[in-house]
């Protein structure tokens, strides 16, 4: 694929000096062989994001502190409002926080200036959102593989296979995304964040937009990238089955962690969501 747009030439432009670093980690051995469940891919230390000023402050963040260690499948849930997509936002480098430090995969990202903040989110973040965001012109095999094209990398055969495979689209590499239903697009938009093999893959209420059993279909897939490839992946969600498959479920509320669980049943899930929207907030328990 040719870059067309300025945008596209700028970010093969910031490719260039991180190639020889991506040709050591597509030719190596799936992330499978590096598995190391005590590991933190991501820290979070004091973080806090606040907008806006005075009587209309609104804060986002308060305080959080998390890790997330790899090869496990974290899903983010709490009440609308209550900081899940700031969250992730800051942990993916998306947004800064107003206080407190982000680390992936051992770098400060807190600290980095856009450009080196632009290399490390294209070679170190994957991401699925709910409206697919797949490239319209664009065919599923091309899709799939334009994090490397824009890397001007070659995509390693075998893995490229093996992805392709895993998320069942091998008959349907030339079709473009409106010849595609909704859970084959977000199949593509899936394996097009595990080319890259990043080190951590966020999905932002990946099923939101489709119904059940494709929603299901999708679920089944970061599932198993994370039990066959040690993919580790960050969920937000506010489906409670969809949190069920995950090995943790963070739970936040006014802009806190206020549940931090392992493996969680769907009923119980429900119930603590139920029981977090029913409690009064905690400025409304300060302010009493
Ligand atoms: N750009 C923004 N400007 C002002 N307030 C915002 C902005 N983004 C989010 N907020 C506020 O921050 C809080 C958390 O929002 P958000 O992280 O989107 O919550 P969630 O994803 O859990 O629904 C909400 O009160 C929201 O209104
Ligand atoms: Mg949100």
């Amino acid at each position: 694929m040719q870059p067309t747009t300025t945008r596209e030439r700028e970010q093969l432009a910031q490719a260039s000096d991180t190639l020889a670093q991506l040709e050591r980690q597509f030719n190596g051995e799936p992330r499978r062989a590096e598995r190391d469940e005590s590991r933190a891919v991501v820290t979070a230390r004091g973080l806090s994001r606040t907008y806006g000023k005075g009587g209309a402050k609104v804060h986002a963040l308060r305080d959080v502190d998390i890790d997330i260690t790899q090869g496990r499948l974290t899903a983010i849930m709490g009440p609308s409002g209550s900081g899940k997509s700031t969250l992730m936002h800051i942990l993916a480098g998306l947004d800064q926080p107003t206080g407190g430090r982000v680390g992936i995969d051992g770098v400060e990202i807190t600290r980095l200036k856009e450009k080196k903040l632009t290399q490390l989110r294209r070679d170190k973040i994957g991401f699925i959102f709910q409206s697919f965001n797949l490239l319209a012109t664009l065919t599923a095999d091309e899709n799939i593989v334009l994090p490397l094209s824009l890397a001007r990398r070659r995509a390693d055969e075998a893995w490229r296979r093996t992805v392709i495979e895993a998320v069942g689209l091998t008959d349907r590499l030339t079709h473009r995304p409106a010849e595609l239903s909704g859970g084959q697009q977000q199949r593509v938009a899936v394996a097009r964040a595990l080319i890259t093999r990043p080190a951590v893959l966020f999905a932002d209420e990946p099923t939101g937009n489709l119904d059940s059993r494709t929603g299901g279909e999708v679920l089944d897939l970061l599932r198993r990238s994370v039990d066959e490839f040690g993919q580790t992946v960050i969920m937000v969600t506010h489906d409670a089955g969809a949190a069920s498959i995950a090995d943790r479920v963070v739970f936040l509320k006014d802009g806190r962690i206020v549940l931090d669980q392992d493996r969680m049943s769907r009923d119980e899930i429900y119930d603590t969501i139920k029981n977090l929207e029913t409690a009064p907030a905690a400025d409304e328990r300060s302010a009493r």
